[in-house]
């Protein structure tokens, strides 16, 4: 293969197929403008390119968390987040996203944010002027008066209440379409109580039916994606009913609420890990005492029907919640997805192929952009010493990082 445009080559010794959980040994990536070119045999590749050796190496694409908060601070729980601003938080995303880069984790769904500080640290990855993942934003999250996302800390007076507050049909239609105004690539609702929300019962279902399938329809006509927080039983399922893309956290769901969302393609974002460190680390962290008291309720629950639904073979992507926990341990949940139920092979698949299908982001040919290591998609992907089908835990620290054919130091 001569190719002259080729600007890197990243020679492989393992390439996972992600789709089938193949080894392709001895394989030689050629990268032009950031996107996967050819993967030919090793012994093919253009000389005289710049060479990246992975050939002693396993590699699988760039891994996808696709529930982040970036521009949250895990140390500014409560009422410790009230003195934050968006141009604050947009700051302190920038060692968020770093970290989270650096971590094997090229690409992130960024689940809410204030004051659209996630579309300007997007912008600013985007635009080379710092470093992190691809982000793809949702901005404000939508949800009721004084539900999980409204701003419940403060008495009347204070007259606070957060930006993505949208009642009846109408006006979470029109905050559907302020958010894209503003830059958001996904919609993000909120359709039970939340854990870590004041006054808010993880149970009780947040928009009606008529409500959800206003600002899902919405969304879909705009080409987004919809995302809804839901922890309780009958919200999760009147969202899968409305048409929703995927479920976060997902914590009571039942056999027949799995079979539903298995009927509609629905897909299951399961953040398994973050119930350690809001237990163990969360009350010096600010967590109201509470949402200590829900998540006692939820964590062991939310692990017990993710092992139900990974049997019963409902689609799983990889979402974490970084930001309510430390940045950069994004990986760590791989292990627990393999100890309450999924192969190695699944729990990769959920961070890679399944979320990059979610995404739904696709390149000028129709060409999955991220999520699998394909022509056309972005060549981003990341390196380790071992098998990680045989050692799910070597992802948490990867050797090498390459984002757009480059490596991340
Ligand atoms: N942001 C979520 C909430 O407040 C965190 C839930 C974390 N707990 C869990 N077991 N996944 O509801």
């Amino acid at each position: 293969v001569v190719c002259a445009q080729v600007d890197q080559v990243i020679q492989v010794g393992h390439l996972l197929d992600v789709r089938t959980g193949n080894y392709q040994k001895n394989k030689a990536i050629l990268v032009e403008e950031g996107r996967i070119s050819a993967i030919v045999d090793a012994d093919q590749a253009p000389k005289n390119v710049q060479l990246i050796d992975l050939s002693k190496h396993y590699v699988v694409p760039g891994l996808i968390d696709m529930h982040v908060h970036l521009t949250s601070d895990p140390q500014k729980h409560g009422y410790r987040g009230l003195v934050e601003t968006p141009t604050r938080e947009a700051i302190f995303g920038v060692s968020a996203a770093k970290a989270t880069l650096k971590a094997g984790f090229t690409t992130v769904r960024n689940l809410g944010a204030a004051g659209f500080a996630d579309v300007s640290l997007r912008d600013a990855i985007d635009d080379g002027e710092i470093q992190g993942p691809r982000m793809r934003v949702a901005a404000n999250t939508i949800c009721i008066t004084g539900g999980h996302c409204d701003n419940n800390l403060l008495p009347h007076i204070y007259n606070s209440r957060s930006a993505g507050v949208a009642n009846g049909p109408d006006e979470v239609r029109a905050k559907v379409r302020e958010n894209i105004k503003y830059g958001a690539d996904v919609i993000k609702f909120a359709a039970t109580g939340g854990v870590l929300s004041k006054n808010t019962d993880v149970n009780a279902s947040q928009y009606n039916f008529e409500e959800m399938k206003a600002l899902i329809d919405e969304a879909h006509d705009r080409g987004r994606i919809v995302a809804a927080h839901a922890h309780g039983l009958q919200g999760i399922k009147r969202a899968i009913a409305a048409g929703v893309d995927s479920i976060e956290h997902g914590s009571f769901i039942d056999d027949e609420a799995i079979k539903l969302a298995k009927k509609h393609g629905t897909y299951l974002v399961m953040d398994v890990y973050v119930s350690d460190f809001i237990l163990s680390e969360g009350e010096k962290a600010g967590i109201l005492p509470e949402s200590l008291a829900k998540e006692k309720k939820v964590g062991l629950l939310q692990r017990q029907n993710f092992e139900k639904a990974v049997k019963a073979g409902v689609k799983m992507a990889y979402g974490t919640d970084a930001g309510v926990y430390t940045h950069g341990l994004n990986g760590r949940q791989l292990a627990y997805m393999v100890q309450w139920g999924m192969t190695p092979l699944q729990a990769i698949q959920a961070a890679t192929v399944n979320a990059g299908t979610l995404l739904n982001w696709k390149n000028e040919q129709g060409q999955q952009n991220v999520g699998v290591l394909e022509v056309g998609a972005y060549a981003d992907l990341v390196a380790v010493p071992v098998d990680p089908l045989t050692q799910i835990k070597t992802l948490e620290q990867p050797a090498v990082v390459v984002k757009s054919g480059q490596p991340v130091f």
